[in-house]
């Protein structure tokens, strides 16, 4: 079972700690496992802008890091309701080909499902 409220709120918690100077504009994401355990991440700007990294991807590198390999469901949080950026979409299709998404807007409170085939349906593989 995903516990999407709790995802949710880990989502919205982590983008706090966005570090963001350059663009202001903080994203925080959260996947979960299958024992309902809960990685995060936000994005971590850098003055080299191209060093920058995704909310997204620091909680794939964080679920990684902790012994885990397949996600069962992301929730992106952000000012406005946004979806991942292409980088992530792969980096993320690397651990589940069809990741349940929910899409949160902070400012709004709106928010959407999708899933990761839908973002990204012609996925890289060799
Ligand atoms: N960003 C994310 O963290 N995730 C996304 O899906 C899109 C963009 C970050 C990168 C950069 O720090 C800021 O948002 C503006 O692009």
């Amino acid at each position: 079972m995903i516990e999407w409220q709790k995802l949710k709120e880990a989502a919205i918690a982590v983008r706090k700690n966005a570090w963001a100077p350059y663009s202001k504009f903080r994203v925080g994401a959260a996947l979960s496992v299958a024992d309902g355990s809960i990685f995060t991440g936000c994005n971590v700007e850098n003055v080299s802008y191209p060093v920058g990294m995704c909310a997204e991807r620091s909680a794939v590198a964080a679920m990684v890091a902790a012994g885990y390999q397949t996600p069962n469901a992301l929730v992106i949080a952000a000012g406005p309701l946004i979806t991942p950026c292409g980088m992530c979409r792969q980096a993320l299709a690397e651990f589940a080909a069809d990741l349940p998404v929910l899409l949160v807007s902070v400012d709004s409170g709106e928010q959407q499902e999708t899933q990761l085939a839908t973002l990204l349906p012609s996925v890289f593989s060799f």
